[in-house]
């Protein structure tokens, strides 16, 4: 089963509405548009000077949250149909400062996911254990659990186009990647759990990328795992140089 590697920047809390737009610039002239799929998410106040420089190449981007309900009194929030409207294609949910931050739960996050579907975006799920959790051996306890209640709502055919990110909190901005290996037992763990609850056809089809301290140093040996499908890239997207670096590493 062939995946389209697919190469994301979450720019976080970051950069102003200039250095944003000249990366978006920079990405969209220098990224190769064949084989792989690349993305960025800005903050939302930058998305439609993003949508600006993006919206006629092949770059996609998206919103690094949302909340589930259409529109109404959430002051503070961003819905589906915004997203839309801002051109957006994808949406980050249940990304690890969400829940550790933010206190999502995983139902709060599986309501989002559903709703992402319903207003035509493609969500990026977020699952990965803290450093305690994995020394405690419960890894595979919490990344099913954050998939199964994200993916609660969902039919078999969204389960299939939906994206996941598996990041350990571990590795977040901490300069400490999992190794190749670590991250492709639990890429294949996931994948397992998709192929029981679901079937292999389903499972295959899912992309699951890699987040956590991803540079262009590692990124070649963690994409050539047969279970990662991309990456999810953090600070090293931050700079065009690095995150071209990365995307040139999903091409190969
Ligand atoms: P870093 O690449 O900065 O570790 O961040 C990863 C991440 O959280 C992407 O969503």
């Amino acid at each position: 089963m062939s995946r389209r590697t697919l190469i994301a920047g979450n720019w976080k809390m970051n950069l102003d509405r200039m250095s944003a737009i000249a990366l978006a610039e920079a990405i969209a002239r220098e990224a190769p548009a064949e084989d792989v799929d690349v993305a960025v998410f800005p903050p939302f106040v930058y998305m439609e000077a993003v949508r600006g420089v993006l919206e006629r190449t092949p770059i996609a981007y998206g919103g690094q949250n949302m909340y589930f309900a259409s529109s109404g009194a959430y002051t503070g929030e961003i819905s589906g149909p915004m997203l839309i409207d801002m051109g957006a294609r994808y949406v980050i949910l249940g990304h690890s400062e969400r829940r550790h931050i933010f206190g999502e739960s995983s139902q709060l996050v599986g309501k989002k996911v559903a709703a992402a579907f319903e207003h035509g975006l493609v969500p990026v799920l977020c699952v990965g254990e803290t450093i305690e959790q994995r020394r405690d051996g419960a890894t595979q306890q919490v990344v099913f659990e954050q998939l199964g209640a994200g993916v609660a709502e969902l039919s078999s055919d969204q389960v299939a186009r939906m994206v996941i990110a598996y990041e350990p909190v571990w590795a977040i901005g901490t300069g400490e990647t999992a190794t190749p290996e670590q991250a492709q037992e639990v890429h294949a763990d996931l994948r397992t759990w998709l192929t029981d609850r679901y079937n292999a056809d389903i499972a295959g089809r899912v992309r699951i990328q890699y987040g956590g301290s991803v540079k262009p140093s590692n990124a070649a040996e963690l994409l050539a795992q047969p279970d990662i499908d991309g990456a999810l890239v953090g600070g090293a997207s931050l700079e065009a140089e690095s995150f071209l670096a990365i995307i040139a590493a999903g091409k190969a």
